[in-house]
């Protein structure tokens, strides 16, 4: 999926800063991958790499046979539009609007209208993230949690078979943590290919490969430590 990713950025100044350094990584369809890392390791930069929002400074980055460096905007959008849904770290809602219209508005922007097999899902989504009864309140009404769970059914609303995921439970409590997390492995179940950002291990370690980033480089996820891990007869060596 990604080859040889790197990213510059060049500030005003001129100074030119490496976020992120020859990155390959392969996602295969179904998979489900947590990717770790330091803050400013240059998560956020390549899931915006990966997803189209943001280009490599070099390296290329494929969607299925599709490879995003040759596609124009339109052709992007219409990928990303049908193909992947994004939760952003920090959830961009539409203040103005309702709970519900924002949830639907990958939809209407896809097809134009809401069918009432959209507003079905759309409801058990919400149901099933604790925020089914939110949905008429005004978007600027609701607390930080609410709003990524809100965040989180506006990626799905559209069946993505692919979703990344920013730290989607960042400003979680645990009970809401793991209703995300039980979405995601139903969806993963089913099919839906997903990738999480996350510093929560209870998040990494729910999906089914993990990758850690240091620096803009991709390393070995840090081994568990003998005095966290229960000794087993496999990790004693016998
Ligand atoms: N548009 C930009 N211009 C300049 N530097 C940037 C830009 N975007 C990100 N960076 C820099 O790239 C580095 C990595 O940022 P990134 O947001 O990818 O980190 P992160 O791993 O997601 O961190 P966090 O865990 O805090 O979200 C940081 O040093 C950041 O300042
Ligand atoms: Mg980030």
């Amino acid at each position: 999926m990604a080859r040889a990713v790197t990213r510059r950025f060049e500030s005003t100044a001129g100074d030119v800063s490496t976020v992120l350094s020859g990155i390959d990584i392969d996602i295969a369809a179904g998979d489900y991958l947590a990717l770790t890392g330091p803050s400013g390791s240059g998560k956020t930069t390549l899931l915006s790499c990966l997803s189209g929002l943001d280009q490599p400074s070099s390296g290329s980055v494929r969607i299925g046979e599709d490879d995003l460096a040759t596609l124009d905007d339109r052709a992007l959008a219409h990928l990303r539009r049908t193909t992947l849904g994004f939760v952003f770290q920090h959830t961009d809602l539409l203040d103005e609007l309702t709970v519900l219209d924002n949830i639907l508005l990958p939809a209407v922007r896809r097809r134009g209208r809401v069918s009432a097999e959209t507003l079905e899902h759309t409801a058990q989504l919400m149901d099933r993230l604790g925020i089914g009864d939110l949905g008429a309140r005004a978007a600027h009404e609701i607390s930080g949690g609410q709003r990524q769970r809100v965040g989180i059914c506006r990626a799905l609303v559209n069946r993505p078979p692919i979703l990344i995921a920013d730290e989607p439970t960042g400003a979680l409590h645990r009970e809401a943590t793991e209703d995300v997390l039980d979405l995601f492995d139903d969806l993963n179940a089913s099919g839906t290919t997903i990738i999480v950002v996350t510093h929560d291990p209870m998040v990494s370690g729910r999906a089914r490969s993990r990758r850690h980033l240091i620096d803009g480089r991709m390393v070995d996820p840090p081994v568990p430590s003998l005095l966290t891990t229960p000794m087993t007869s496999s990790n004693r060596g016998e």
